[in-house]
């Protein structure tokens, strides 16, 4: 068997700007150190894809109409194969295995990591010539059509476009963005693990975009904006009183009031102010499991012994809540003790044995030597 091509694909950590992605607002993730490979290898025919983590493979036919098959892991590979597909570029002949050290459902993005790196890979092998940008946006569509799950770009978009030692600052409406030195001096990003596992696809997320766009409806008449995330905090004080049921009203106040926070938070970091960095991530937290309530025993009780340890200047859920991870700023030499405590502590209270994972910002999809 000749081994034709390697691809590498990070996953993301989200340091602010939670659920303001599918709202038009801003967010501010960077990729990770860990993530999913992929070895694509000449097939006879069809397409053949297996997975190391899962111990899983099948054979899949790819068409412009193929739909949605019974496994759900498939249909993310599968989901972007079809997306090229209908754009005139079926991919036929090939075995993609994948492999990687990426939790899955843990809020890191496995599958925006997936599915990206698909896309990559098919690009590469097709030589569809679509950018990185085009990549991300076909991966979300994938995602919105194949698996169901309404998400927005944030995911896909630092996937494919993530540079190391930078975080991207991204307003998720216009898809301009910044590369903003991820300078945390003295602090580095620990990623907490509740293993609690999550379920994405459960309706909780679907439910919480169209709690938005009720939001959203109420709203635009006199604010005149497109987005939920475009109404200022201050047009949320003249007019919040439209918002009459409560869910709704805290739902958008989260989600103006996020997208606020990041802007703060990218221009505390570019001043060094990394202490109120911390701040804003905090007070993220706890909208997201006052206002947005996507939080859970969990992580909430992970952020507490966080914000509660020596050498924290800031710690929060990160991606979709419901379980999975948190990320928390933590001064270089507190940094084993952190985990340390914050394991034995959490342990306690949860009967859960937590992971940890230091990481750095890394680069985005790539080709690997093979
Ligand atoms: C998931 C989705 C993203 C985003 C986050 C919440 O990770 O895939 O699009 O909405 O949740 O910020």
């Amino acid at each position: 068997m000749t081994t034709l091509r390697k691809f590498h694909a990070p996953g993301r950590v989200n340091l602010i700007g939670e659920y303001t992605d599918f709202n038009g607002g801003l967010v501010f993730p960077c990729a990770i150190n860990r993530g999913t490979q992929v070895t694509v290898t000449e097939d006879v025919s069809g397409i053949a894809l297996s997975s190391e983590q899962l111990e899983f493979s099948c054979a899949v036919k790819v068409a412009a109409d193929s739909q949605p098959v019974g496994s759900e892991w498939v249909n993310y590979p599968l989901g972007v194969m079809v997306e090229f597909a209908r754009l005139g570029f079926t991919i036929d002949g090939y075995k993609f295995h994948y492999s990687g050290d990426l939790p899955q459902s843990a809020g890191l993005s496995s599958s925006a990591s997936i599915s990206v790196l698909t896309a990559f890979a098919v690009n590469a092998l097709t030589g569809a010539g679509l950018s990185r940008q085009e990549l991300a946006l076909l991966a979300q569509r994938s995602e919105n059509n194949f698996i169901n799950v309404q998400c927005g770009i944030m995911d896909q978009f630092v996937i494919a476009m993530a540079e190391a030692d930078f975080a991207i600052a991204l307003d998720c409406d216009t898809l301009t963005y910044q590369q903003v030195p991820l300078s945390l001096g003295e602090y580095r990003i620990v990623i907490g693990n509740t293993n609690q596992p999550r379920e994405l696809k459960s309706s909780a997320y679907n439910d919480r975009v169209g709690e938005c766009q009720s939001a959203l409806a109420l709203l635009a008449p006199l604010t005149h904006a497109e987005q939920l995330a475009h109404v200022s905090p201050s047009q949320l004080e003249d007019h919040g009183h439209l918002l009459v049921d409560r869910v709704v009203r805290n739902r958008a106040t989260h989600v103006i009031q996020e997208s606020d926070r990041v802007k703060r938070a990218t221009k505390a970091l570019e001043n060094g102010a990394l202490e109120e960095f911390g701040q804003l991530m905090h007070q993220s937290h706890v909208s997201l499991r006052d206002l947005f309530e996507v939080s859970s025993y969990t992580l909430d009780c992970m952020v507490d012994l966080a914000m509660n340890t020596e050498g924290v200047i800031g710690s929060r859920m990160t991606g979709a809540g419901f379980g999975g991870c948190t990320v928390s700023l933590v001064h270089v030499d507190q940094v084993d003790k952190f985990i340390a405590d914050v394991g034995r502590e959490y342990q306690k209270s949860t009967d859960l044995e937590a992971s940890f994972y230091v990481t750095t910002a890394t680069d985005g999809v790539k080709e690997m030597q093979s």
